[in-house]
C-alpha cells in the first residue's frame, strides 16, 4: 500500500513538471527589476511602491520593422525585456513585418505557445510535428486570419503576397525565447564540429564549413 502511494506521489510529481507554460503569479504583479542581483527563475520584483504605470507600457508598435536584411523580415518584440510589468505574468507580443518574399525563418520558441493574426498581405504560415511523422501542417493566411503554432514546435512564416505583410503575434510567455534553427546549427559558439554536421546532414564537409561561415 506505502509503496502504490509512493508511486503515485512520483507520479504526480513528474506529471507537474511536465508542464511546460508560465506558472501563475501568488501575487498581483512583480515588475522586473533589472537591477537586482538576485538570480531567480524569471526577474526580481521591483518594489510594489516603486511601480508606475510605465512599467506596463511599450509604446510604437504601429511602427514598421526595417525589413532590410537577408530575410526580409524584422520582429520587435513587447516581451518583458521592453515591458518590466509582463514578469510572471506568462503572456508576451511581438509585432512582425515582411518584405515581399521575406521569410521569418525557421524557429522554435522553448517556452511559449504562439497565436498570429495577419494584419496586412498574405503570409504562408507552418509548423511541423515532432518525430518520427514530422508532418508540415500549412496554410496560406489573408488579412484577419488568425493560425497557432503550439509550443515548441518549428515553425516559419513567409510573405507570398506582392506587397509588405504585417502580423501581431502572442505568446504564452512574458520571455518565449527563440531559437532560429539556421542560427543554433550552423552559428553556434564554438561551432558543432563540422564532421559532426557533414554526418548529420549527411553532406559534404565543405558545404557545412560555407554554412557555418554565414552564420
Ligand atoms: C534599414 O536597415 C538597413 C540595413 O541595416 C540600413 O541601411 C537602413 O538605413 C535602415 N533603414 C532605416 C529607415 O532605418
Amino acid at each position: 500500500m506505502a509503496t502504490k502511494n509512493i508511486r503515485l506521489g512520483l507520479l504526480s510529481l513528474s506529471f507537474y513538471a511536465a508542464l511546460a507554460s508560465d506558472h501563475s503569479p501568488l501575487q498581483d504583479f512583480c515588475v522586473a527589476d533589472p537591477n537586482s542581483q538576485v538570480r531567480v527563475n524569471g526577474m526580481a520584483c521591483k518594489s510594489p511602491s516603486m511601480v508606475q504605470a510605465n512599467d506596463f507600457f511599450l509604446s510604437g508598435l504601429h511602427i514598421a520593422g526595417n525589413t532590410s536584411n537577408a530575410l526580409g523580415s524584422k520582429a520587435t518584440p513587447a516581451t518583458v525585456g521592453q515591458i518590466p510589468g509582463l514578469n510572471t505574468l506568462g503572456i508576451s507580443m511581438v509585432r512582425i513585418d515582411y518584405a515581399p518574399m521575406g521569410l521569418n525563418p525557421p524557429h522554435t520558441h522553448p517556452r511559449a505557445t504562439e497565436i498570429l493574426t495577419v494584419l496586412e498581405g498574405s503570409l504562408e504560415v507552418g509548423f511541423v510535428t515532432s518525430n518520427p511523422d514530422n508532418r508540415l501542417i500549412s496554410k496560406v493566411l489573408q488579412v484577419g486570419d488568425v493560425f497557432v503554432f503550439p509550443i515548441g514546435l518549428i515553425h516559419f512564416e513567409r510573405n507570398v503576397g506582392y506587397c509588405n505583410a504585417v502580423a501581431m503575434v502572442a505568446l504564452s510567455s512574458q520571455n518565449p525565447g527563440a531559437n532560429t534553427i539556421t542560427n543554433v546549427v550552423f552559428g553556434a559558439k564554438p561551432d558543432i564540429s563540422s564532421d559532426a554536421l557533414a554526418k548529420a546532414f549527411q553532406v559534404d564537409k565543405n558545404i557545412v564549413i560555407n554554412l557555418q561561415m554565414k552564420f
